[in-house]
């Protein structure tokens, strides 16, 4: 899949880790690094495109120290992943400048953190790096869905790869 392509993995809105701890073990299996992004206390408040379905608040793990005791709990000790906590963007804020990913994955259901996430990450995904964005739904411009909308329709630098359950796979262009 992407076990010749350089860079780490990513995922960005992680909730209680239920598949980062997939992806911590794909990462390691590779030799590679994970980094998840989080505010771990929960959506922030909806904006003008989002339908306000998830309320502030809502997925709130009880911050970082919060997320981190759910991982141990199943067995993944703090050295097995970096965290980031904070809102979209300033959780970015703090990862190393050469850091560069091969396989992310971005679920964070509203219209701003995805465009925002989308304009930071793009540009450190390494040729032939995969990219899945979840919940899109083509037709229906908002939220999320509209943030992805309008990267496929600004960049041209992508192949897409496959849709399914909602979950759009491109590979950035090699
Ligand atoms: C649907 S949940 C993610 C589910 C997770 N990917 C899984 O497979 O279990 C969305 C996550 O995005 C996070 N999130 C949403 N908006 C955010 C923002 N503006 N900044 C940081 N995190 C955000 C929420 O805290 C929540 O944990």
């Amino acid at each position: 899949m992407v076990e010749n392509v350089r860079g780490d993995f990513a995922e960005i809105g992680v909730w209680r880790g239920e598949a980062s701890r997939k992806l911590i073990r794909l990462s390691s299996s590779q030799g590679k690094k994970i980094h998840l992004f989080d505010s771990f206390s929960g959506m922030d408040e909806p904006g003008s495109f989002d339908s306000g379905f998830h309320p502030k608040g809502r997925f709130d793990t009880g911050g970082l120290a919060g997320f981190r005791s759910i991982m141990k709990s199943h067995g993944f000790s703090d050295n097995e992943y970096f965290a980031y906590d904070g809102f979209i963007p300033t959780c970015f804020e703090k990862v190393p400048n050469n850091v560069r990913f091969s396989f992310v994955i971005i679920d964070v259901d509203y219209y701003v953190p995805t465009r925002d996430t989308l304009n930071w990450i793009w540009p450190l995904i390494s040729r032939g790096g995969i990219l899945v964005l979840d919940d899109f739904k083509p037709m229906n411009d908002m939220e999320c869905s509209k943030a992805i909308n309008e990267f496929l329709r600004e960049r041209n630098d992508y192949y897409r790869l496959d849709f399914l359950n909602f979950q759009l796979f491109l590979r950035k262009e090699v």
